[in-house]
């Protein structure tokens, strides 16, 4: 499906369907050619609500407000209801007298994700037949709205919702398809971007690295364990961001194995490991001014005769002695070596993202990303830049006394804490002792536990995989670009 800029109005574009939204529930918008029909037909207008009116051709779309977030609801509701049908060509008018410059990166955002597919695995393809969706650009003789703004949005949208997508993909595809050493071959694929490198180390690295809690995690796997570091290095970059993603390609529990029902969705436990590579594609395609890195630790926790065990004792490879307890609490040991292995490239910044607790789904709901760190200016940017993207985040406060909790008493630490509440938080404390003090306040810790996999639909999200994480820390990178 491509996306483009027209610069003619809507209704002089040709197309099979033109698509109207319907903004708070107005009807007397000059583009709402149907409104006699639509109490006979029960439409109201509301948000996610859609009415094809076959006679004239037009899909009205439901839209509360003309607020970013409302706009990419909106567009990606009219791709849905398109999915099922023969439709090839739609047109889409920009607002803008209504709403100078309206979004037309939301627009893009909401058609691009909204347009989102899996059938991998389906032996009947569900994909549309719709090709090209041109954006009208309404008032194009107004010299605020230039074609040029409007193409620069509408590349910039397309990039960060397609690199969202890309993530899906990944963590959609099964266990048996998406081993690390298949993550790996993919991350090898995003070097036919100009200025991209990868670098792919196996257990002989990990070895001579002293990455054993990472290596622990994998002993049981017959897959062997694989470091993913992608780099993208333009010329003169302002920072350097460095990104580093749990990639557990499946978390079965190991030996304190999962019960059956919460194993059902584990292959979605590499989600970190995609975001943070789709995020680094978005930065080399939007050709942003940052030195970017992404390093994945990629590897199944399994069970097995050479399984490692509640009571070993790991050492990390900042030398620091972890007793587990719960080989469940795997991803942090995975991410201890590698946010070690991350440091060593002197970053500006540093983030983690983890499928990492069960207890940040249940702090903060479903829908929403912890966001954790030391420093309170970083975090809120953070937020911040979630808020503009769409993505829901919450903060999780860090705190001495929970730190405690973790205390081991035959090592430096357990993985796991000993009170049962405040999971997600001390999660991200454990993640802390791997952390040096001169990064202490460069790092944000990102549990997307929750949102990263969905049983259900919800706003553009279609069920399954939802490529949490990689919107908001794109549009941070925008923002901070911008200084
Ligand atoms: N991958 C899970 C966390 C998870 C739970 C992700 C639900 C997505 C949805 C993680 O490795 C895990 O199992 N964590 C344990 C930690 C516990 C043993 C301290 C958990 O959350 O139960
Ligand atoms: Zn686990
Ligand atoms: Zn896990």
């Amino acid at each position: 499906m491509h996306v483009n800029i027209l610069n003619q109005k809507l209704f002089d574009s040709t197309s099979d369907v033109k698509i109207v939204f319907v903004v708070a529930k107005a009807f007397e918008h000059r583009w709402i050619r149907d409104k006699e029909s639509f109490e006979l037909l029960g439409f109201k207008g509301e948000s996610e609500e859609t009415l094809f009116v076959a006679a004239s051709r037009i899909l009205y779309v439901g839209c509360d407000s003309l607020d970013a977030e409302d706009i990419r609801l909106s567009a990606a509701k009219a791709l849905e209801a398109l999915k099922k049908t023969n439709v090839k060509t739609v047109s889409i008018g920009t607002y803008s007298s209504d709403c100078p410059g309206m979004n037309v990166k939301a627009l893009a955002e909401g058609l691009m994700l909204g347009s989102y597919v899996f059938d991998q695995y389906k032996s009947k393809k569900e994909s549309s037949t719709l090709e090209s969706v041109l954006i009208c650009l309404e008032d194009y003789a107004r010299t605020d709205v230039s074609v040029e703004t409007a193409s620069k949005a509408l590349k910039e949208g397309t990039l960060i919702a397609e690199a969202t997508n890309f993530a899906k993909a990944i963590v959609n595809t099964t266990p048996f398809d998406m081993t690390p050493i298949a993550l790996a071959k993919l991350a090898q694929t995003l070097t036919s971007l100009p200025n991209v490198t990868c670098k792919v180390m196996d257990e002989t690295f990990l070895k001579e690295q002293g990455m054993n809690a990472f290596l622990a995690v994998n002993r049981a796997s017959v897959h062997p364990p694989r470091l993913i570091h992608l780099t993208y290095m333009p010329k003169a970059p302002k920072k350097r961001l460095v990104y580093v993603g749990k990639g557990l390609t499946y978390d079965s529990g190991g030996l304190s194995l999962k019960p059956s029902e919460h194993m059902v969705t584990m292959k979605a436990d590499k989600s970190g490991g995609a975001a943070v590579m789709s995020i680094l594609k978005a930065a080399a395609e939007l050709e942003l001014p940052f030195e970017v890195h992404a390093i994945i630790g990629a590897t199944e926790n399994m069970i097995g005769g050479d399984a490692y065990k509640p009571d070993d004792v790991l050492v990390a490879k900042n030398g620091k002695t972890i007793e587990v307890r719960n080989t469940d609490a795997e991803g942090r040991l995975v991410l201890a070596d590698c946010l070690c292995y991350a440091q060593e490239l002197k970053p500006d910044l540093l983030v983690d993202m983890a499928t990492l607790t069960g207890a940040c789904v249940v702090a903060l709901g479903e829908y929403t990303t912890g966001i954790m760190g030391h420093d309170s200016a970083l975090k809120h940017s953070m937020q911040k830049a979630a808020d503009k993207s769409g993505e829901l985040s919450g903060m999780l406060p860090f705190n001495k006394y929970l730190k405690k909790l973790l205390k081991s008493s035959v090592a430096d630490m357990s993985n796991i804490s000993s009170s049962r509440y405040g999971g997600a938080i001390t999660a991200g404390l454990f993640l802390d002792n791997f952390i040096e003090e001169a990064y202490k306040d460069k790092w944000l810790h990102l549990d997307i536990a929750g949102p990263a996999y969905l049983e259900k639909a919800w706003g553009y999200n279609q069920s399954g995989a939802t490529g949490a994480g990689v919107r908001m820390n794109l549009y941070w990178m925008l923002e901070e670009a911008k200084k």
